[in-house]
């Protein structure tokens, strides 16, 4: 019989904490309802007292869930604990998540605090949120740098004023394997009550060793993983929730060990995931990557052939890739198209799937086949994005051998219509040149790349870019089968990204 893991999965909270990953309150809900179909316990929903934007975020999405505990992350101190509260009161199942650090270097320089405070602030922290509610996790930030015999006393005192789960976190990704696996191992044998709490990981991606540290608490007795979809997070991110879930999975005779997971729905929960944050999956990336599945030399090839089993370890269809799918044209109708978007994990509402149905057609009219990507672009432009400030209206470039590249646009900007022209080097930079005179910002471009979404030159080009405005770091993303419009595209995402975070702004939650 295999042993249950839980699945606590903090893509909207620390996940949100990437560089230029902000997700406004739409995009969260509509990851948080996707995560309790991937069938996660745990969603840790946001920091509600870092700002008034998490706080409404993770008051929505409580008020949303009802299978999945909804968790609101909390210092160690009542005026967090009560904001949290306040966030996640509604929700079917809460959960408070409290924390302090506990090593040497952190109480040194970051709290200032000797052990005994920390120990006095622990508890009173896991006490108060335990007035609350019943539900109260405890995280030892730093967890993995700490003196053991203290981080035992800690855990000891917490679970003994009620926390029902004790969190080890790998706050800077600087544990190994074996030591981890060990320290997993010295938690639960000298800590005398850890059998009323739940053991839980939570790993930070630093030396690339996330889901191996992860693995290793496990196998030594740790019940709770803390992951995030597509392993983004500060940093070099935190664990990969499909690389844990998936290794459990395929090993399950070894490991002996499993989850809630529904893994069909990997695939499209990554896709969403990485639409909404603009954050692109690299192409080698277990799991989830474009060539996790893609088998490119003869010899492999024919063996995956024959038997695919000779060179797959698991399943494309196991992780929600399926190899035959409809590919849709513009004969398809309404029901193709639905049946589609729900196999691509986009249960969308009648009115939604209008607005997709309509622009599936007009693209239809231009492209042979839609495929897969082009609906997703389609569905991130027409529905995922929500609150803009800035919208194309119309945008027309020349350019050639012999002629300077100019560009009109015309846009909304808050619904009021304003147009104007420009030259550039080259009618990518004609449009920029134009759109950043309209909008009269100063964000400065720190990255744009374009690839194909599918193959063929009537492909849909998908733009990203990476913007800064005084302090500010924002992502956009653009598809069009034009390149040049869907570069104008991406730029208006991320400047109507960096108007959101300018409303939204984060305040600096040090240490976490
Ligand atoms: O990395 C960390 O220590 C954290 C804690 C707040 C759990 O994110
Ligand atoms: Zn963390």
């Amino acid at each position: 019989m295999s042993e249950r893991v839980l699945i606590f999965d903090t893509t909207l909270r620390d996940g949100e904490q990437s560089p230029g990953a902000s997700m406004n309150p739409a995009e969260k809900l509509r990851i948080a309802g996707q995560l309790e179909k991937l069938g996660v316990d745990v969603i840790e929903a946001g920091f509600p007292a870092a700002s008034e934007g998490d706080f409404e975020s993770v008051s929505q999405i409580a008020a949303r869930i009802r299978r999945s505990e909804v968790a609101g992350l909390a210092r160690a101190n009542r005026s967090d604990i009560d904001r949290a509260w306040q966030a996640v009161r509604h929700a079917a199942r809460p959960r408070i998540h409290t924390f302090i650090a506990t090593s040497d270097i952190h109480l040194q320089y970051k709290l200032r605090m000797g052990r005994e405070e920390v120990l006095q602030a622990a508890v009173e922290g896991v006490r108060y949120a335990k007035s609350l509610t019943d539900n109260v996790e405890f995280s030892a930030e730093d967890g993995s740098r700490s003196d053991r015999d203290f981080l035992c006393r800690v855990f000891e005192a917490a679970i003994a004023a009620g926390a029902t789960t004790v969190n080890l976190p790998d706050t800077v990704g600087y544990a190994i394997p074996d030591e981890f696996a060990g320290l997993v191992r010295y938690i639960r044998s000298h800590t005398p009550n850890i059998g009323k709490a739940v053991l839980s990981v939570h790993c930070h991606n630093d030396l690339g060793l996330a889901t191996a540290n992860t693995l290793a608490a496990l196998q030594s007795g740790a019940r709770q993983a803390e992951v995030t979809i597509n392993g983004i997070g500060e940093r070099a991110g935190n664990t990969s929730l499909e690389e844990v879930v998936m290794a459990l999975h395929t090993r399950s005779s070894l490991l002996g060990l499993e989850t809630g997971i529904k893994t069909e729905l990997i695939h499209p929960t990554s896709r969403l995931v990485s639409m909404i944050t603009g954050m692109l999956v690299q192409p080698n990336k277990a799991i989830v990557g474009a060539n996790a599945f893609a088998h490119e030399a003869g010899i492999h090839q024919d063996g995956v052939l024959k038997n695919p089993m000779t060179y797959e370890i698991m399943r494309p269809e196991t992780v929600g890739l399926s190899a035959n799918r409809l590919v849709l044209g513009k004969h398809s109708g309404r029901h193709a198209l639905r049946t589609q978007l729900k196999d691509l994990g986009y249960d969308l509402s009648d009115e939604e799937l209008n607005l997709v149905f309509a622009k599936f057609k007009e693209l239809a009219d231009k492209k042979k086949h839609v495929m897969d990507e082009d609906l997703e672009a389609i569905v991130t432009e027409g529905i995922l994005r929500t609150a803009e400030v800035f919208a194309l209206d119309y945008l027309h470039v020349t350019a050639g051998t012999t002629v300077l590249p100019m560009a009109s646009v015309r846009l909304k900007i808050n619904g009021r219509a304003v147009q104007g022209a420009g030259y550039g080097n080259g009618p990518i930079d004609a449009a920029y040149n134009t759109i950043a005179q309209l909008t009269g910002t100063n964000a400065e471009l720190l990255r744009f790349s374009i690839s194909a979404l599918t193959g063929g030159t009537d492909a849909m080009g998908e733009v990203t870019v990476r913007l800064r405005e005084n302090g500010l770091i924002a992502l956009g993303k653009g598809a069009d089968p034009d390149i040049i419009t869907a570069s104008a595209k991406a730029f208006i995402n991320g400047l109507n990204r960096l108007e959101f975070l300018k409303s939204h702004p984060p305040e600096e939650t040090a240490g976490l």
